[in-house]
């Protein structure tokens, strides 16, 4: 019999605030280690995005000056571009080989994102969806927002019971993204991405949002009603779904008190204060 009470009784989204940037992402890494520490053969979904670059940078910190072994990890990313090789730079594969994998121990092999330049899509999405249930799922699923509300790219109108598919991606999401690409007309216009269903199977999942420009989509996501419009809101319906944010992201937030309350009393946040 496991003692971990039932799910009924843990079932929540968690909001906690740090006061910057930086404690923020630092406390995303900090739980990816207890993780990891935990469970050296965690399986992790991760996620691309400015926002992530300093949790990686936060990790490999960690993995160079505490032993943090990355050996037996096997890794899932949320999404990459259509069309894009893997050696291309704007590449989601580029981006994780240069911020995380080939700055610690893991072993490329056990690192994953879909294969964009697939001649067939469809089955490279659905052998992607095999490969996670193969490895038995996603143990911890990192996410970022993006300003359309998508978690992965799972644009406005996914179906919130959507599984790794290609997808469109909305003008909002084509200009958040054209500056990496040096302008809008040079970025891809579709992407394959884990479906909000796929997400919602990870057995926890943890997103970060920071700045001012996240602050209405947040308080959206979080405090809104449930909706395919902002598919980040879908987390809502997840068992163990923690959202951290700094206090530029919170700024719209209506029960801030609460939250900051949480994180400083609730006995699970102890070790992280
Ligand atoms: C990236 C991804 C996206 C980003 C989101 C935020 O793999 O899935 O959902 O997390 O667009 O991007 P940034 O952090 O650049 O604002």
């Amino acid at each position: 019999m496991s003692n971990r009470p039932p799910v009924c009784l843990t079932h929540r989204m968690e909001l906690i605030i740090r006061p910057d940037q930086e404690a923020a992402a630092s406390l995303v890494a900090r739980i990816v280690a207890s993780e990891v520490r935990a469970n050296p053969r965690a399986v992790l979904g991760l996620a691309t995005g400015s926002t992530m670059e300093a949790v990686y940078r936060h990790l490999v910190q960690m993995h160079k000056g505490s032993n943090l072994d990355f050996s037996g990890v096997r890794t899932f990313n949320l999404d990459e571009y259509v069309g894009l090789d893997a050696n291309d730079p704007h590449s989601y594969r580029h981006f994780m080989n240069e911020h995380l994998f080939r700055q610690v121990n893991l072993d490329l092999h056990n690192t994953h994102l879909p294969n964009g330049r697939a001649s067939d899509l469809g089955a490279e999405c659905r052998h992607y969806e095999k490969l996670i249930g193969d490895a038995g799922g996603i143990d911890l699923q990192l996410l970022g927002i993006g300003k359309s509300g998508h978690i992965g790219f799972n644009e406005p109108l996914s179906a919130l019971k959507s599984r790794t598919r290609e997808k469109a991606l909305t003008p909002t999401t084509i200009k958040q993204n054209a500056p990496f690409f040096g302008g809008e007309d040079r970025m891809p216009r579709r992407a394959i991405t884990m479906g909000v269903g796929t997400i919602l199977d990870a057995r926890r999942c943890i997103l970060l949002a920071t700045g001012e420009a996240k602050a209405d989509i947040i308080a959206q996501a979080v405090e809104g009603p449930i909706t395919s419009m902002v598919t980040a809101s879908a987390l809502q319906l997840h068992p163990k779904a923690t959202v951290i944010v700094d206090e530029a992201a919170a700024a719209k937030l209506k029960e801030k008190e609460y939250y900051r309350w949480i994180f400083a009393n609730e006995p699970e946040w102890q070790e992280y204060r």
